[in-house]
């Protein structure tokens, strides 16, 4: 990516479909580097984050089919091709946590999620600036007790915050019309 890193910022979009090649161990590296320099309260260090490569990405989704069954949810057929069509080609797929650690009671639980949730944009970002494409979901289970569980990700320990693919995107995709900012942002005082 010849961008400045301005340009490459704001040029990040998702991109659920991808392909092999994924990052290699250095770039992945890279990535998770990234995560860790999300801000950070305490030094809490609270993000965690699960691999899952190769053939185990299908044996999750399907151990995700059959825990959503188990739950009295079970997935509509569609939403099972589609998610069995996604993961049959991401070459890496990374679980999501944050340690919410009880015990430590220095500041609010939501410190921990907000810098998890950061280390996470960082590793998109990273993601990105190496070219490769990533989906954060909340999907494959990731609110089922089952899931958490076969993760190691319960609370209240811990909290499951969903899913990362990333690969080689399968299609080149248009940046996203993004929202002006100005929509957001209010004045103090008003004038
Ligand atoms: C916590 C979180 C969970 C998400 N879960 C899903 C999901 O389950 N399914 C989905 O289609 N998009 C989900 N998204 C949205 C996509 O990751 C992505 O942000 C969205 O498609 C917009 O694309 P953009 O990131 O290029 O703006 C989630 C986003 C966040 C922040």
């Amino acid at each position: 990516m010849t961008a400045t890193p301005i340009e490459a910022l704001l040029s990040r979009r998702s991109a659920k479909l991808v392909g092999a090649p994924g990052p290699d161990a250095e770039q992945l590296d890279l990535i998770l580097r990234a995560g860790m320099t999300a801000p950070d309260h305490g030094r809490a260090q609270p993000w965690r984050f699960t691999l899952i490569e190769g053939p185990a990405i299908v044996e999750f989704g399907e151990f995700v089919v059959r825990a959503q069954e188990a739950a009295g949810q079970p997935m509509p057929e569609q939403k099972i091709n589609t998610m069995r069509s996604w993961l049959a080609q991401a070459p890496l797929l990374l679980a999501l946590a944050c340690h919410l650690n009880p015990e430590d009671k220095r500041f609010p639980e939501q410190e921990r999620i907000l810098a998890a949730g950061a280390a996470v944009t960082q590793m998109l970002n990273a993601a990105h600036i190496l070219g490769f494409g990533a989906f954060w979901s909340t999907g494959l289970g990731t609110y089922l007790p089952a899931v958490q569980q076969e993760l190691g990700y319960t609370e209240p320990e811990h909290r499951l915050l969903g899913f990362m693919s990333i690969g080689t995107p399968l299609r080149a995709m248009p940046s996203p019309m993004r929202p002006d900012p100005a929509t957001f942002i209010r004045r103090w005082p008003q004038a």
